[in-house]
């Protein structure tokens, strides 16, 4: 079966989901930044550890990835007729679509590839169109991702420093990344842009993930704890903040990771600036603010730093994941069809009527 691999590759950049040979292969997050390692998933049940445990995280990647998934049971299935097969499908589709609850890339991707599956007419179609369709969206996802850096980035002059939050990169995509896509299509441009990074307490994808991804880049990054947001934009030096969404509302909302919210305000605060960076496919046209689920987390990361425990037995916490952003903090929200500007509902509307999502 044909892999989408190479195409990233020869674009070199780091692959952080790929098929190949009939398994997905994923860059194993949590290993980095010490090992660069990967993990073969030859089941879809092994696909959704992989998301459940971090191994692969970030919007997008969490959408291809679980489309991947979806390909894994069609490709591995014995079923003897097409219904068999839906139904071993529906099955997957409920495994996968449980493993996080705030990224909506990844139930756009499960219902993209199933209702391929579903149009299906044989056994030997349905396996082939699904796969097909999520190899399309892997691609789609890179060619993506350069156009919003390419739309992005001529908010950005000679010289900026960008402060990104979480992880938006190639690691929370296929390849090329959201946030710091828009960084690399800057410098490809020539423009000279520095990023400083937070670490992004409790999981570290600040420190873990982007550190490692944009020192692997050459991009001239600098990492600050997540408590010197506020001292670092007093000091006048950071031009904007862009960062990825988890998922955006129709009215603008951004649920993003966990401290983006202060970042935001701290940046209306200090008039830097606010960008996020969001493919369409992460937009949610129908939830309300107060309907979306925002993802807890084990109390263990909290508790511990590294193996060490740092906070006494028997102390209440709380462990969210995710913030919403709301519109008014908000100074744009680029995507792949141009720079969103408020009021985004009906900035959103626009683009929608250009485009068939
Ligand atoms: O818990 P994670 O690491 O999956 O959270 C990731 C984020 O919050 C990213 O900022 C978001 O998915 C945007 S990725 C392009």
């Amino acid at each position: 079966m044909p892999g989408n691999r190479r195409t990233a590759r020869n674009l070199d950049l780091l692959m952080t989901v790929a098929w190949e040979n009939d398994s997905v292969v994923l860059i194993d997050q949590t290993k980095l930044p010490n090992k660069l390692s990967y993990v073969r998933c030859k089941d879809y049940n092994e696909v959704a550890a992989a998301i459940r445990k971090l191994v692969v995280r970030g919007a997008p990647a969490i959408g291809v990835t679980a489309a991947f998934g979806l390909a894994l049971a069609a490709s591995k299935s014995k079923a003897k007729t097409l219904e068999e097969l839906h139904a071993e499908l529906d099955s997957a589709f409920e495994v996968l679509r449980s493993t996080r609850p705030t990224a909506i890339n990844l139930f756009w991707a499960l219902d993209r590839v199933m209702s391929k599956a579903r149009q299906s007419k044989s056994i030997q179609q349905a396996k082939q169109s699904v796969l097909e369709e999520a190899l399309k969206m892997a691609e789609e996802d890179i060619d993506i991702n350069r156009q919003m850096g390419s739309n992005g980035s001529k908010l950005l002059q000679d010289g900026d420093i960008v402060l990104t939050h979480c992880n938006a990169g190639s690691l929370a995509t296929v390849a090329y990344g959201t946030a710091l896509g828009v960084i690399r299509s800057a410098r490809e441009n020539g423009k000279r842009i520095s990023v400083i990074a937070t670490e992004t307490r409790p999981v570290m994808q600040g420190s873990r993930l982007t550190a490692f991804e944009l020192q692997h880049d050459g991009v001239d990054v600098s990492l600050i704890p997540d408590t010197a947001v506020g001292h670092m934009m007093a000091s006048g030096r950071i031009k904007h903040v862009i960062v990825g969404a988890d998922r955006v509302l129709r009215t603008g909302h951004v649920f993003n990771k966990i401290g983006t919210y202060q970042v935001a305000i701290l940046a209306n605060r200090h008039k830097v600036p606010f960008y996020v960076a969001a493919p369409l496919s992460t937009f949610d046209l129908k939830s309300d603010p107060e309907s979306v689920i925002i993802e807890e987390r084990p109390v263990d990361e909290v508790i511990r730093v590294g193996k060490k425990r740092v906070a006494p037995r028997g102390v209440r916490i709380f462990n969210p994941a995710f913030d919403m952003t709301p519109p008014e903090l908000i100074t744009g929200i680029i995507t792949e069809k141009g720079v969103l500007k408020p009021p985004f509902e009906k900035s959103l509307k626009k683009v929608l009527n250009q485009t068939t999502r």
